[in-house]
């Protein structure tokens, strides 16, 4: 089996650059889908107070029997928890309910512009919980580059990543750049455009040229680009698809071509204008 290869995050730590996403896997189904990721061979997991399967991730690495230190587990803060003591009260709930002592990483998950705390003072939270050694890294996800500027310009710690939607109808080059500029790593969420990609003819035309999956198209683009990714997948088979992504390489016409489809088109909301907390 071809391994992941890793990125290196700004304070030394190494994340796998493929994991697999949890979002809107059912709780129920977590367990069951996260193992199935191990057995494929994923060894990062992305998952988020907000999805309500943090259990079924934790059920999965323990009954993995994968060393603690195999394993690359992401949770990120959900809406409702961006004041600073529900920052710590919250981690804590998050580490319990997945089992570990401490996470990998732990994003703030929305900026949230319009609600009446700070996110700075929230980041300010993350920063000591950095500190007291719960979470080997922190960052950010759906920030601009104007909160991440900010953010940055007011506060001690560096985010470690930046979780932003991109995929190749929104490829985020301006984003991306300024993420690398303050070496922040960009991790690409719905990579897959929650599946909207399939119905592409220009990727399909690709992935039948070279005798490839469209998935597997679309998230070699994203690996070539230098993106951490996690896909989403119910099926085993699909699942195992995914990973497959090391023993093939796209051309730089193709990579070209993909990059072209650009519509700055988002599939999922505004992080200018999202503010829902629950
Ligand atoms: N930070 C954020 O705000 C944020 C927001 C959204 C997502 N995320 C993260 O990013 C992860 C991925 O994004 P996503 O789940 O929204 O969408 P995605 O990974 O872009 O797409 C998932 C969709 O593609 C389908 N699919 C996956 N692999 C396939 C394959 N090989 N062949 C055919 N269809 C396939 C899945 O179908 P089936 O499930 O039916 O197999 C599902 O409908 C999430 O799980 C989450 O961890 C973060």
């Amino acid at each position: 089996m071809a391994s992941v290869p890793t990125i290196t995050l700004n304070n030394g730590v190494e994340i796998p650059q493929l994991g697999f996403g949890t979002y809107q896997v059912p709780p129920e189904d977590t367990k069951a889908r996260v193992l199935d990721a191990f057995e494929a061979g994923y060894r990062h997991i992305d998952t988020a107070q907000m999805y309500g399967n943090e259990e079924g991730v934790g059920e999965a690495v323990t009954a993995s029997g994968l060393a603690r230190d195999d394993v690359f587990v992401t949770s990120k803060l959900n809406n409702n928890n961006h004041e600073p003591d529900r920052v710590h009260a919250s981690l804590d709930e998050s580490l319990e309910k997945l089992g570990l002592e401490r996470l990998d990483l732990f994003l703030i998950h929305w900026p949230l512009p319009g609600i009446d705390i700070d996110f700075v003072d929230t980041w300010k939270a993350m920063e000591e919980a950095y500190r007291a050694g719960k979470t080997r890294a922190i960052g950010v996800s759906n920030f601009q580059a104007h909160h991440l500027r900010r953010l940055i310009g007011e506060t001690t710690i560096i985010p470690a990543v930046n979780q932003i939607e991109v995929h190749p109808f929104l490829t985020q080059d301006d984003l991306r750049a300024v993420n690398a500029e303050h070496e922040v790593a960009t991790e690409a969420w719905s990579p897959l455009a929650q599946g909207q990609v399939f119905e592409n003819e220009a990727i399909n035309a690709i992935a039948e040229s070279i005798g490839r999956a469209p998935a597997q198209v679309v998230l070699r683009w994203a690996i070539q680009r230098g993106d951490i990714v996690f896909p989403k997948a119910s099926s085993p088979e699909r699942v195992a698809q995914n990973f497959d992504l090391f023993g093939f390489e796209l051309s730089d016409a193709d990579m070209a071509s993909i990059s072209a489809l650009n519509e700055d088109r988002r599939v999922g909301p505004d992080p200018d204008t999202f503010n829902y907390v629950p």
